[in-house]
């Protein structure tokens, strides 16, 4: 579904992403995990098109580069961000009202061109909401729910917009690892229903129990790449967890080297 190919950031004198070339297919949880700095956030700019690359993102056999973010989004790629940015004075459903309302209009002008049948924003939204388990607190403002609830909105905001792909940046940062491993259940039973996930996280643990295919980024560069038990097993993985356990970001001199 996703095919990137050797795609590249550069921030001044940095390879932020450094050459990166993997698929994704259909209807299947994938881990992206690296040390700190390593690259992942940038990788889903570049993804969805908030930074500028080089390389080539291809959705569907289509080539993204060309198109800007809120095209990316029309073409099927939705994402949530390592901060929750949720609308405090709106409820749930309103939130995600807002994100698949935007969704929608673009359809209904495509639509005018060459007709084809489309949810309704309020369908994509219920769906959302039922996909999440979410009906029971609809109705209330983010700021009254427990951490682990508004995490949940901040994915179902993003399918909304009825996406192909869903990338998530560390979305189970803050939560313990019991509520995390909740968290990541639910992602897993996501996909079981059809979605397709990119999740970045730091909890290697996580990962490895819920994904089925991880890639790892270090320094910018893809450095392993396959299943929880090839990247367990993995020296290079290994090598790279240990050697940023200082917790020390990535150093321009190492990555441009
Ligand atoms: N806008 C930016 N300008 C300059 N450097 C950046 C910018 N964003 C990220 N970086 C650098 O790019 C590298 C990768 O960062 P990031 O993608 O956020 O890593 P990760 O998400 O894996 O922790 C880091 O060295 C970071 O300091
Ligand atoms: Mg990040």
């Amino acid at each position: 579904m996703l095919h990137i190919d050797r795609l590249s950031v550069r921030f001044g004198g940095l390879k932020a992403v450094d050459e990166v070339s993997f698929d994704v297919e259909e209807g299947r949880f994938v881990g992206l995990i690296g040390p700190n700095g390593a690259g992942k956030t940038t990788f889903m700019d570049a993804v969805t098109g908030l930074v500028p690359s080089t390389g080539r993102i291809v959705l569907d056999g289509r080539d993204l580069n060309k198109y800007r973010s809120h095209q990316r989004v029309r073409a099927g790629v939705s994402r949530t961000f390592q901060s929750l940015e949720l609308f405090e004075d709106l409820t749930v459903r309103e939130n995600l009202l807002v994100a698949a309302e935007r969704q929608h209009w673009w359809s209904l002008a495509r639509d005018l061109v060459r007709p084809r049948p489309s949810a309704s924003a309020a369908e994509a939204v219920d769906r959302a909401i039922m996909l999440l388990d979410l009906g029971a607190v609809a109705d209330l403002l983010p700021p009254d729910l427990p951490l682990g609830r508004r995490k949940l909105v901040t994915v179902a905001r993003a399918l909304a917009q009825s996406p192909r792909l869903l990338l998530l940046d560390e979305p189970a940062a803050g939560l313990d690892s019991g509520e995390g491993l909740e968290f990541g259940l639910r992602m897993r039973a996501l996909v079981e229903q059809g979605v397709t996930i990119v999740m970045i996280d730091h909890d290697m643990a996580l990962v490895l129990r819920v994904c089925d295919r991880i890639q790892v980024l270090d320094f910018g560069k893809l450095i392993a790449s396959g299943t929880p038990e090839e990247i367990r097993t993995s020296d290079r993985v290994i090598r790279a967890y240990l050697g940023a356990d200082d917790g020390e970001p990535a150093a321009p001199s190492r990555s441009a080297g």
